[in-house]
């Protein structure tokens, strides 16, 4: 398919954690598959994850180990733009124009909002309060038509469709709406000491959350001791077997079995069984992923060198967006501003011209 047939995709996570097993099944491996069919563009939103305070060492080693785990997941950086969210700097200008058009209330309503100003009531600041606002800038500079998230986004990207749409009911046609793409099996990988949660490196308690680059013996172990339940059947039902039913879902994923398969092969086996081999399963699917990961973190100039390729690319359909937005508004056309490497020709306010 050429490249001006092939529908567009954008999706990103976070770095203000370690990846987990949870965005590894539930958003990434489906990115390397989507990859094949649409043109994708794929971030690490390290904008957002500011919203929270992050350790400045901390976020920036977040951010490459990311970046590594998803070439080492197999994303192509040749196939589709990887790249950070701070290297493109229309995010921040749309994210700016877009908040003009986003009202105070619907930002108040977005249930992320309310969970992460409780849990951090300390910080609630305005970037809390607009994540969405940037969220939205992210998809709509891409023109989007499929964005791939958990089920916890869906509320955002409601939000970003109706901030186009008013766009456009104002200004005629600027922003195409974008469809949220949620995956049938594993949106919503669980923690595994509850269940009822979402895996998360912040809020997990210890045990509950299995990351990318864990070793064979943290994983094994956290399998060995996941919650399940008072039964003992390996029987497929979120709502009365959340535990088990997670472990499954993993275990479909991690085996490439479907969950009627699963549960035949654990028919009057008991949940010892079970937990032994998800764990065993997760360790051998996530075993070349951390190797190759690793190498990858030993060569940073290979690293800065694809995010920045990714960056280009990404800026150039960005860019074309923001100056069509710009333009509607009344903003009068940009002109090209010097880069870094022209600093010694360009005289400074006040200084003779050089
Ligand atoms: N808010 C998303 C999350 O927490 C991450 C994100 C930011 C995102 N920008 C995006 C996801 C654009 C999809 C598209 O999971």
């Amino acid at each position: 398919m050429a490249n001006a047939e092939k529908k567009t995709i954008l999706s990103g996570i976070q770095s203000s954690g370690a990846l987990t097993l949870g965005s590894y099944i539930g958003a990434i491996r489906n990115w390397v598959e989507l990859a094949e069919d649409y043109s994708c563009y794929y971030c690490i939103v390290d904008m957002h994850a500011i919203t929270v305070r992050q350790d400045p060492e901390t976020l920036r080693r977040n951010t490459l180990t990311q970046l590594a785990q998803y070439i080492a997941a197999g994303l192509d950086p040749e196939k589709c733009a990887l790249f950070i969210q701070s290297h493109v700097p229309a995010h921040a200008e749309l994210a700016w124009a877009l908040g003009c058009y986003t009202m105070f209330g619907e930002l108040g309503r977005m249930i992320q909002f309310k969970e992460k100003s409780a849990k951090n009531a300390d910080n609630v600041n305005a970037g809390l309060f607009t994540y969405p606002v940037l969220m939205a800038a992210d998809i709509l500079l891409y023109q989007a038509d499929l964005v791939p998230i958990g089920e916890d986004q869906k509320q955002h990207l409601e939000l970003t469709r109706d901030v186009a749409q008013r766009f456009n009911g104002v200004y005629g046609e600027t922003f195409k709406l974008p469809e949220p793409y949620i995956p049938k099996i594993g949106a919503r990988i669980m923690d595994l000491q509850a269940p009822e949660n979402k895996m998360s490196k912040s809020s997990s308690s210890s045990g509950g959350c299995v990351c990318l680059m864990d070793k064979p013996e943290e994983i094994l172990r956290a399998f060995k001791r996941a919650v399940t339940d008072s039964g003992a059947q390996v029987r497929f039902n979120p709502e009365s077997k959340p535990g088990v039913s997670n472990l499954m879902e993993i275990y479909a994923v991690c085996s490439g079995k479907t969950l009627p398969d699963v549960e035949r092969e654990f028919s009057g086996r008991g949940y010892g069984d079970f937990k032994k081999a998800v764990g065993e399963a997760v360790v051998e699917t996530l075993r070349p992923m951390r190797e190759e990961a690793e190498r990858l973190l030993e060569d940073r100039a290979y690293l800065e060198k694809m995010c920045a390729d990714g960056a280009r690319r990404a800026a150039l359909t960005a860019d074309k967006t923001l100056r069509l937005v710009y333009e509607k508004l009344g903003f009068v056309a940009k002109p090209a501003l010097p880069s870094e490497a022209d600093a010694n020709t360009i005289a400074k306010p006040g200084e003779a011209a050089i």
